[in-house]
């Protein structure tokens, strides 16, 4: 019997110019530009067995999901051309996170790019290659196939996705690491306030499909590369208060686009606005930088220097573990991207 296995470890990311909007086959309106993660992953293992008839399982912290396994079926018929040992062989996945289960956290970041890797680099061992490292841009193509921002948790620490003059060599198709990072950034703490655990009232799919046609639709693509331009200045500067207001600008304005969408969605939670408010108050009391970022949904991400991780964890504790679901707070910071762990 001819089988191969391989396993990535993949973390989830966090997006400081947001994609969000997107057109033909899953490619964003926008160029966008994330933080790796490191506590935050998918240790995802990929068994892959010669035969004539392939089938694919997929187990998830050992239980069998067939809900999931009927969308990778889908999902792994749409990338075949681009991974075509997938037509002679099974797949046997098997996948856990590392972080809470019902934490509110999109895994699907962490979960696409960790079975992209293993797609990727079970092309190189099935074609006679078992030593190579996997082709990266492919994966980090495979990934955005399955969920668009999850082709850049690939490559850490920075990473774009989305073609952008302001970088060479960026695309569309596949994200590609950011390099002159200040290293206050490549070291910054992302602490996750878990305000609320529960499903998201929109679905990332239905809100990117709200901006075709979206009235600021056209404003907000400009805005977008307009703030990449100015991210990218302060990334390589280091300048911490600028990057935090385009932060914070970014996030605002992605729930701006769903409260103005048609139909409009209203995502924050009640305790999601106190917190953000005590972040300001907290910044304007201190003058620790310390900012926000928000994924579509009520939690809330807060960055700041590693520097600064004493005061900031312990104002956390006190000030804004109360917000949480069960005071849930995942510590986590910034990462140099996945792991081959077999
Ligand atoms: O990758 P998707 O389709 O789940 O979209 C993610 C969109 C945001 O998380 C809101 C922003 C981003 O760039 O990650």
């Amino acid at each position: 019997m001819n089988a191969f296995t391989t396993a990535w470890r993949s973390p989830s990311n966090i997006a400081i110019i947001k994609y969000w909007g997107k057109h033909g086959d899953q490619l964003p309106d926008n160029p966008s530009l994330s933080f790796t993660l490191s506590a935050a992953c998918t240790e995802t293992k990929v068994t892959a067995i010669r035969t004539s008839s392939p089938e694919i399982t997929f187990t998830f912290h050992n239980t069998p999901k067939e809900d999931f396994a009927a969308k990778i079926r889908t999902y792994i018929s749409r990338i075949a051309g681009e991974v075509p040992f997938v037509r002679e062989h099974s797949l046997h996945i098997e996948s856990i996170n590392t972080f809470p289960h019902s934490s509110g956290i999109a895994s699907s970041a962490s979960s696409m790019s960790a079975l992209a890797l293993c797609l990727a680099q079970l092309q190189q061992i099935t074609s006679g290659n078992p030593e190579a490292m996997p082709d990266f841009r492919l994966a980090s193509l495979l990934a955005r196939m399955g969920s668009g921002s999850a082709c850049r948790s690939v490559f850490g620490p920075v990473c774009a996705w989305g073609q952008t003059p302001l970088i060479p060599g960026t695309s569309d198709l596949f994200g590609i690491p950011v390099t002159d990072v200040h290293s206050v950034f490549t070291d910054m703490h992302d602490s996750i306030l878990i305000i609320d655990d529960g499903v998201k009232s929109v679905s990332s799919s239905a809100g990117h499909a709200l901006m075709s046609g979206h009235p600021f639709g056209a404003s907000r693509v400009q805005q977008a590369n307009r703030h990449f331009e100015i991210l990218l200045h302060a990334l390589r500067t280091g300048d911490v208060t600028l990057f935090g207001q385009i932060a914070e600008a970014e996030a605002l304005m992605l729930h701006a686009l769903m409260m103005t969408s048609d139909p409009p969605y209203l995502l924050f939670h009640a305790n999601t606005i106190t917190g953000l408010n005590h972040v300001r108050a907290f910044r304007a009391e201190t003058g620790v930088p310390v900012y926000f970022t928000l994924d579509a949904g009520p939690n809330v991400h807060l960055l700041y220097r590693a520097s600064d991780a004493p005061e900031v964890q312990k104002w956390i504790e006190k000030t804004l573990t109360p917000l949480c679901k069960n005071g849930l707070v995942i510590h986590d910071r910034v990462g140099s991207g996945p792991i081959l762990i077999r």
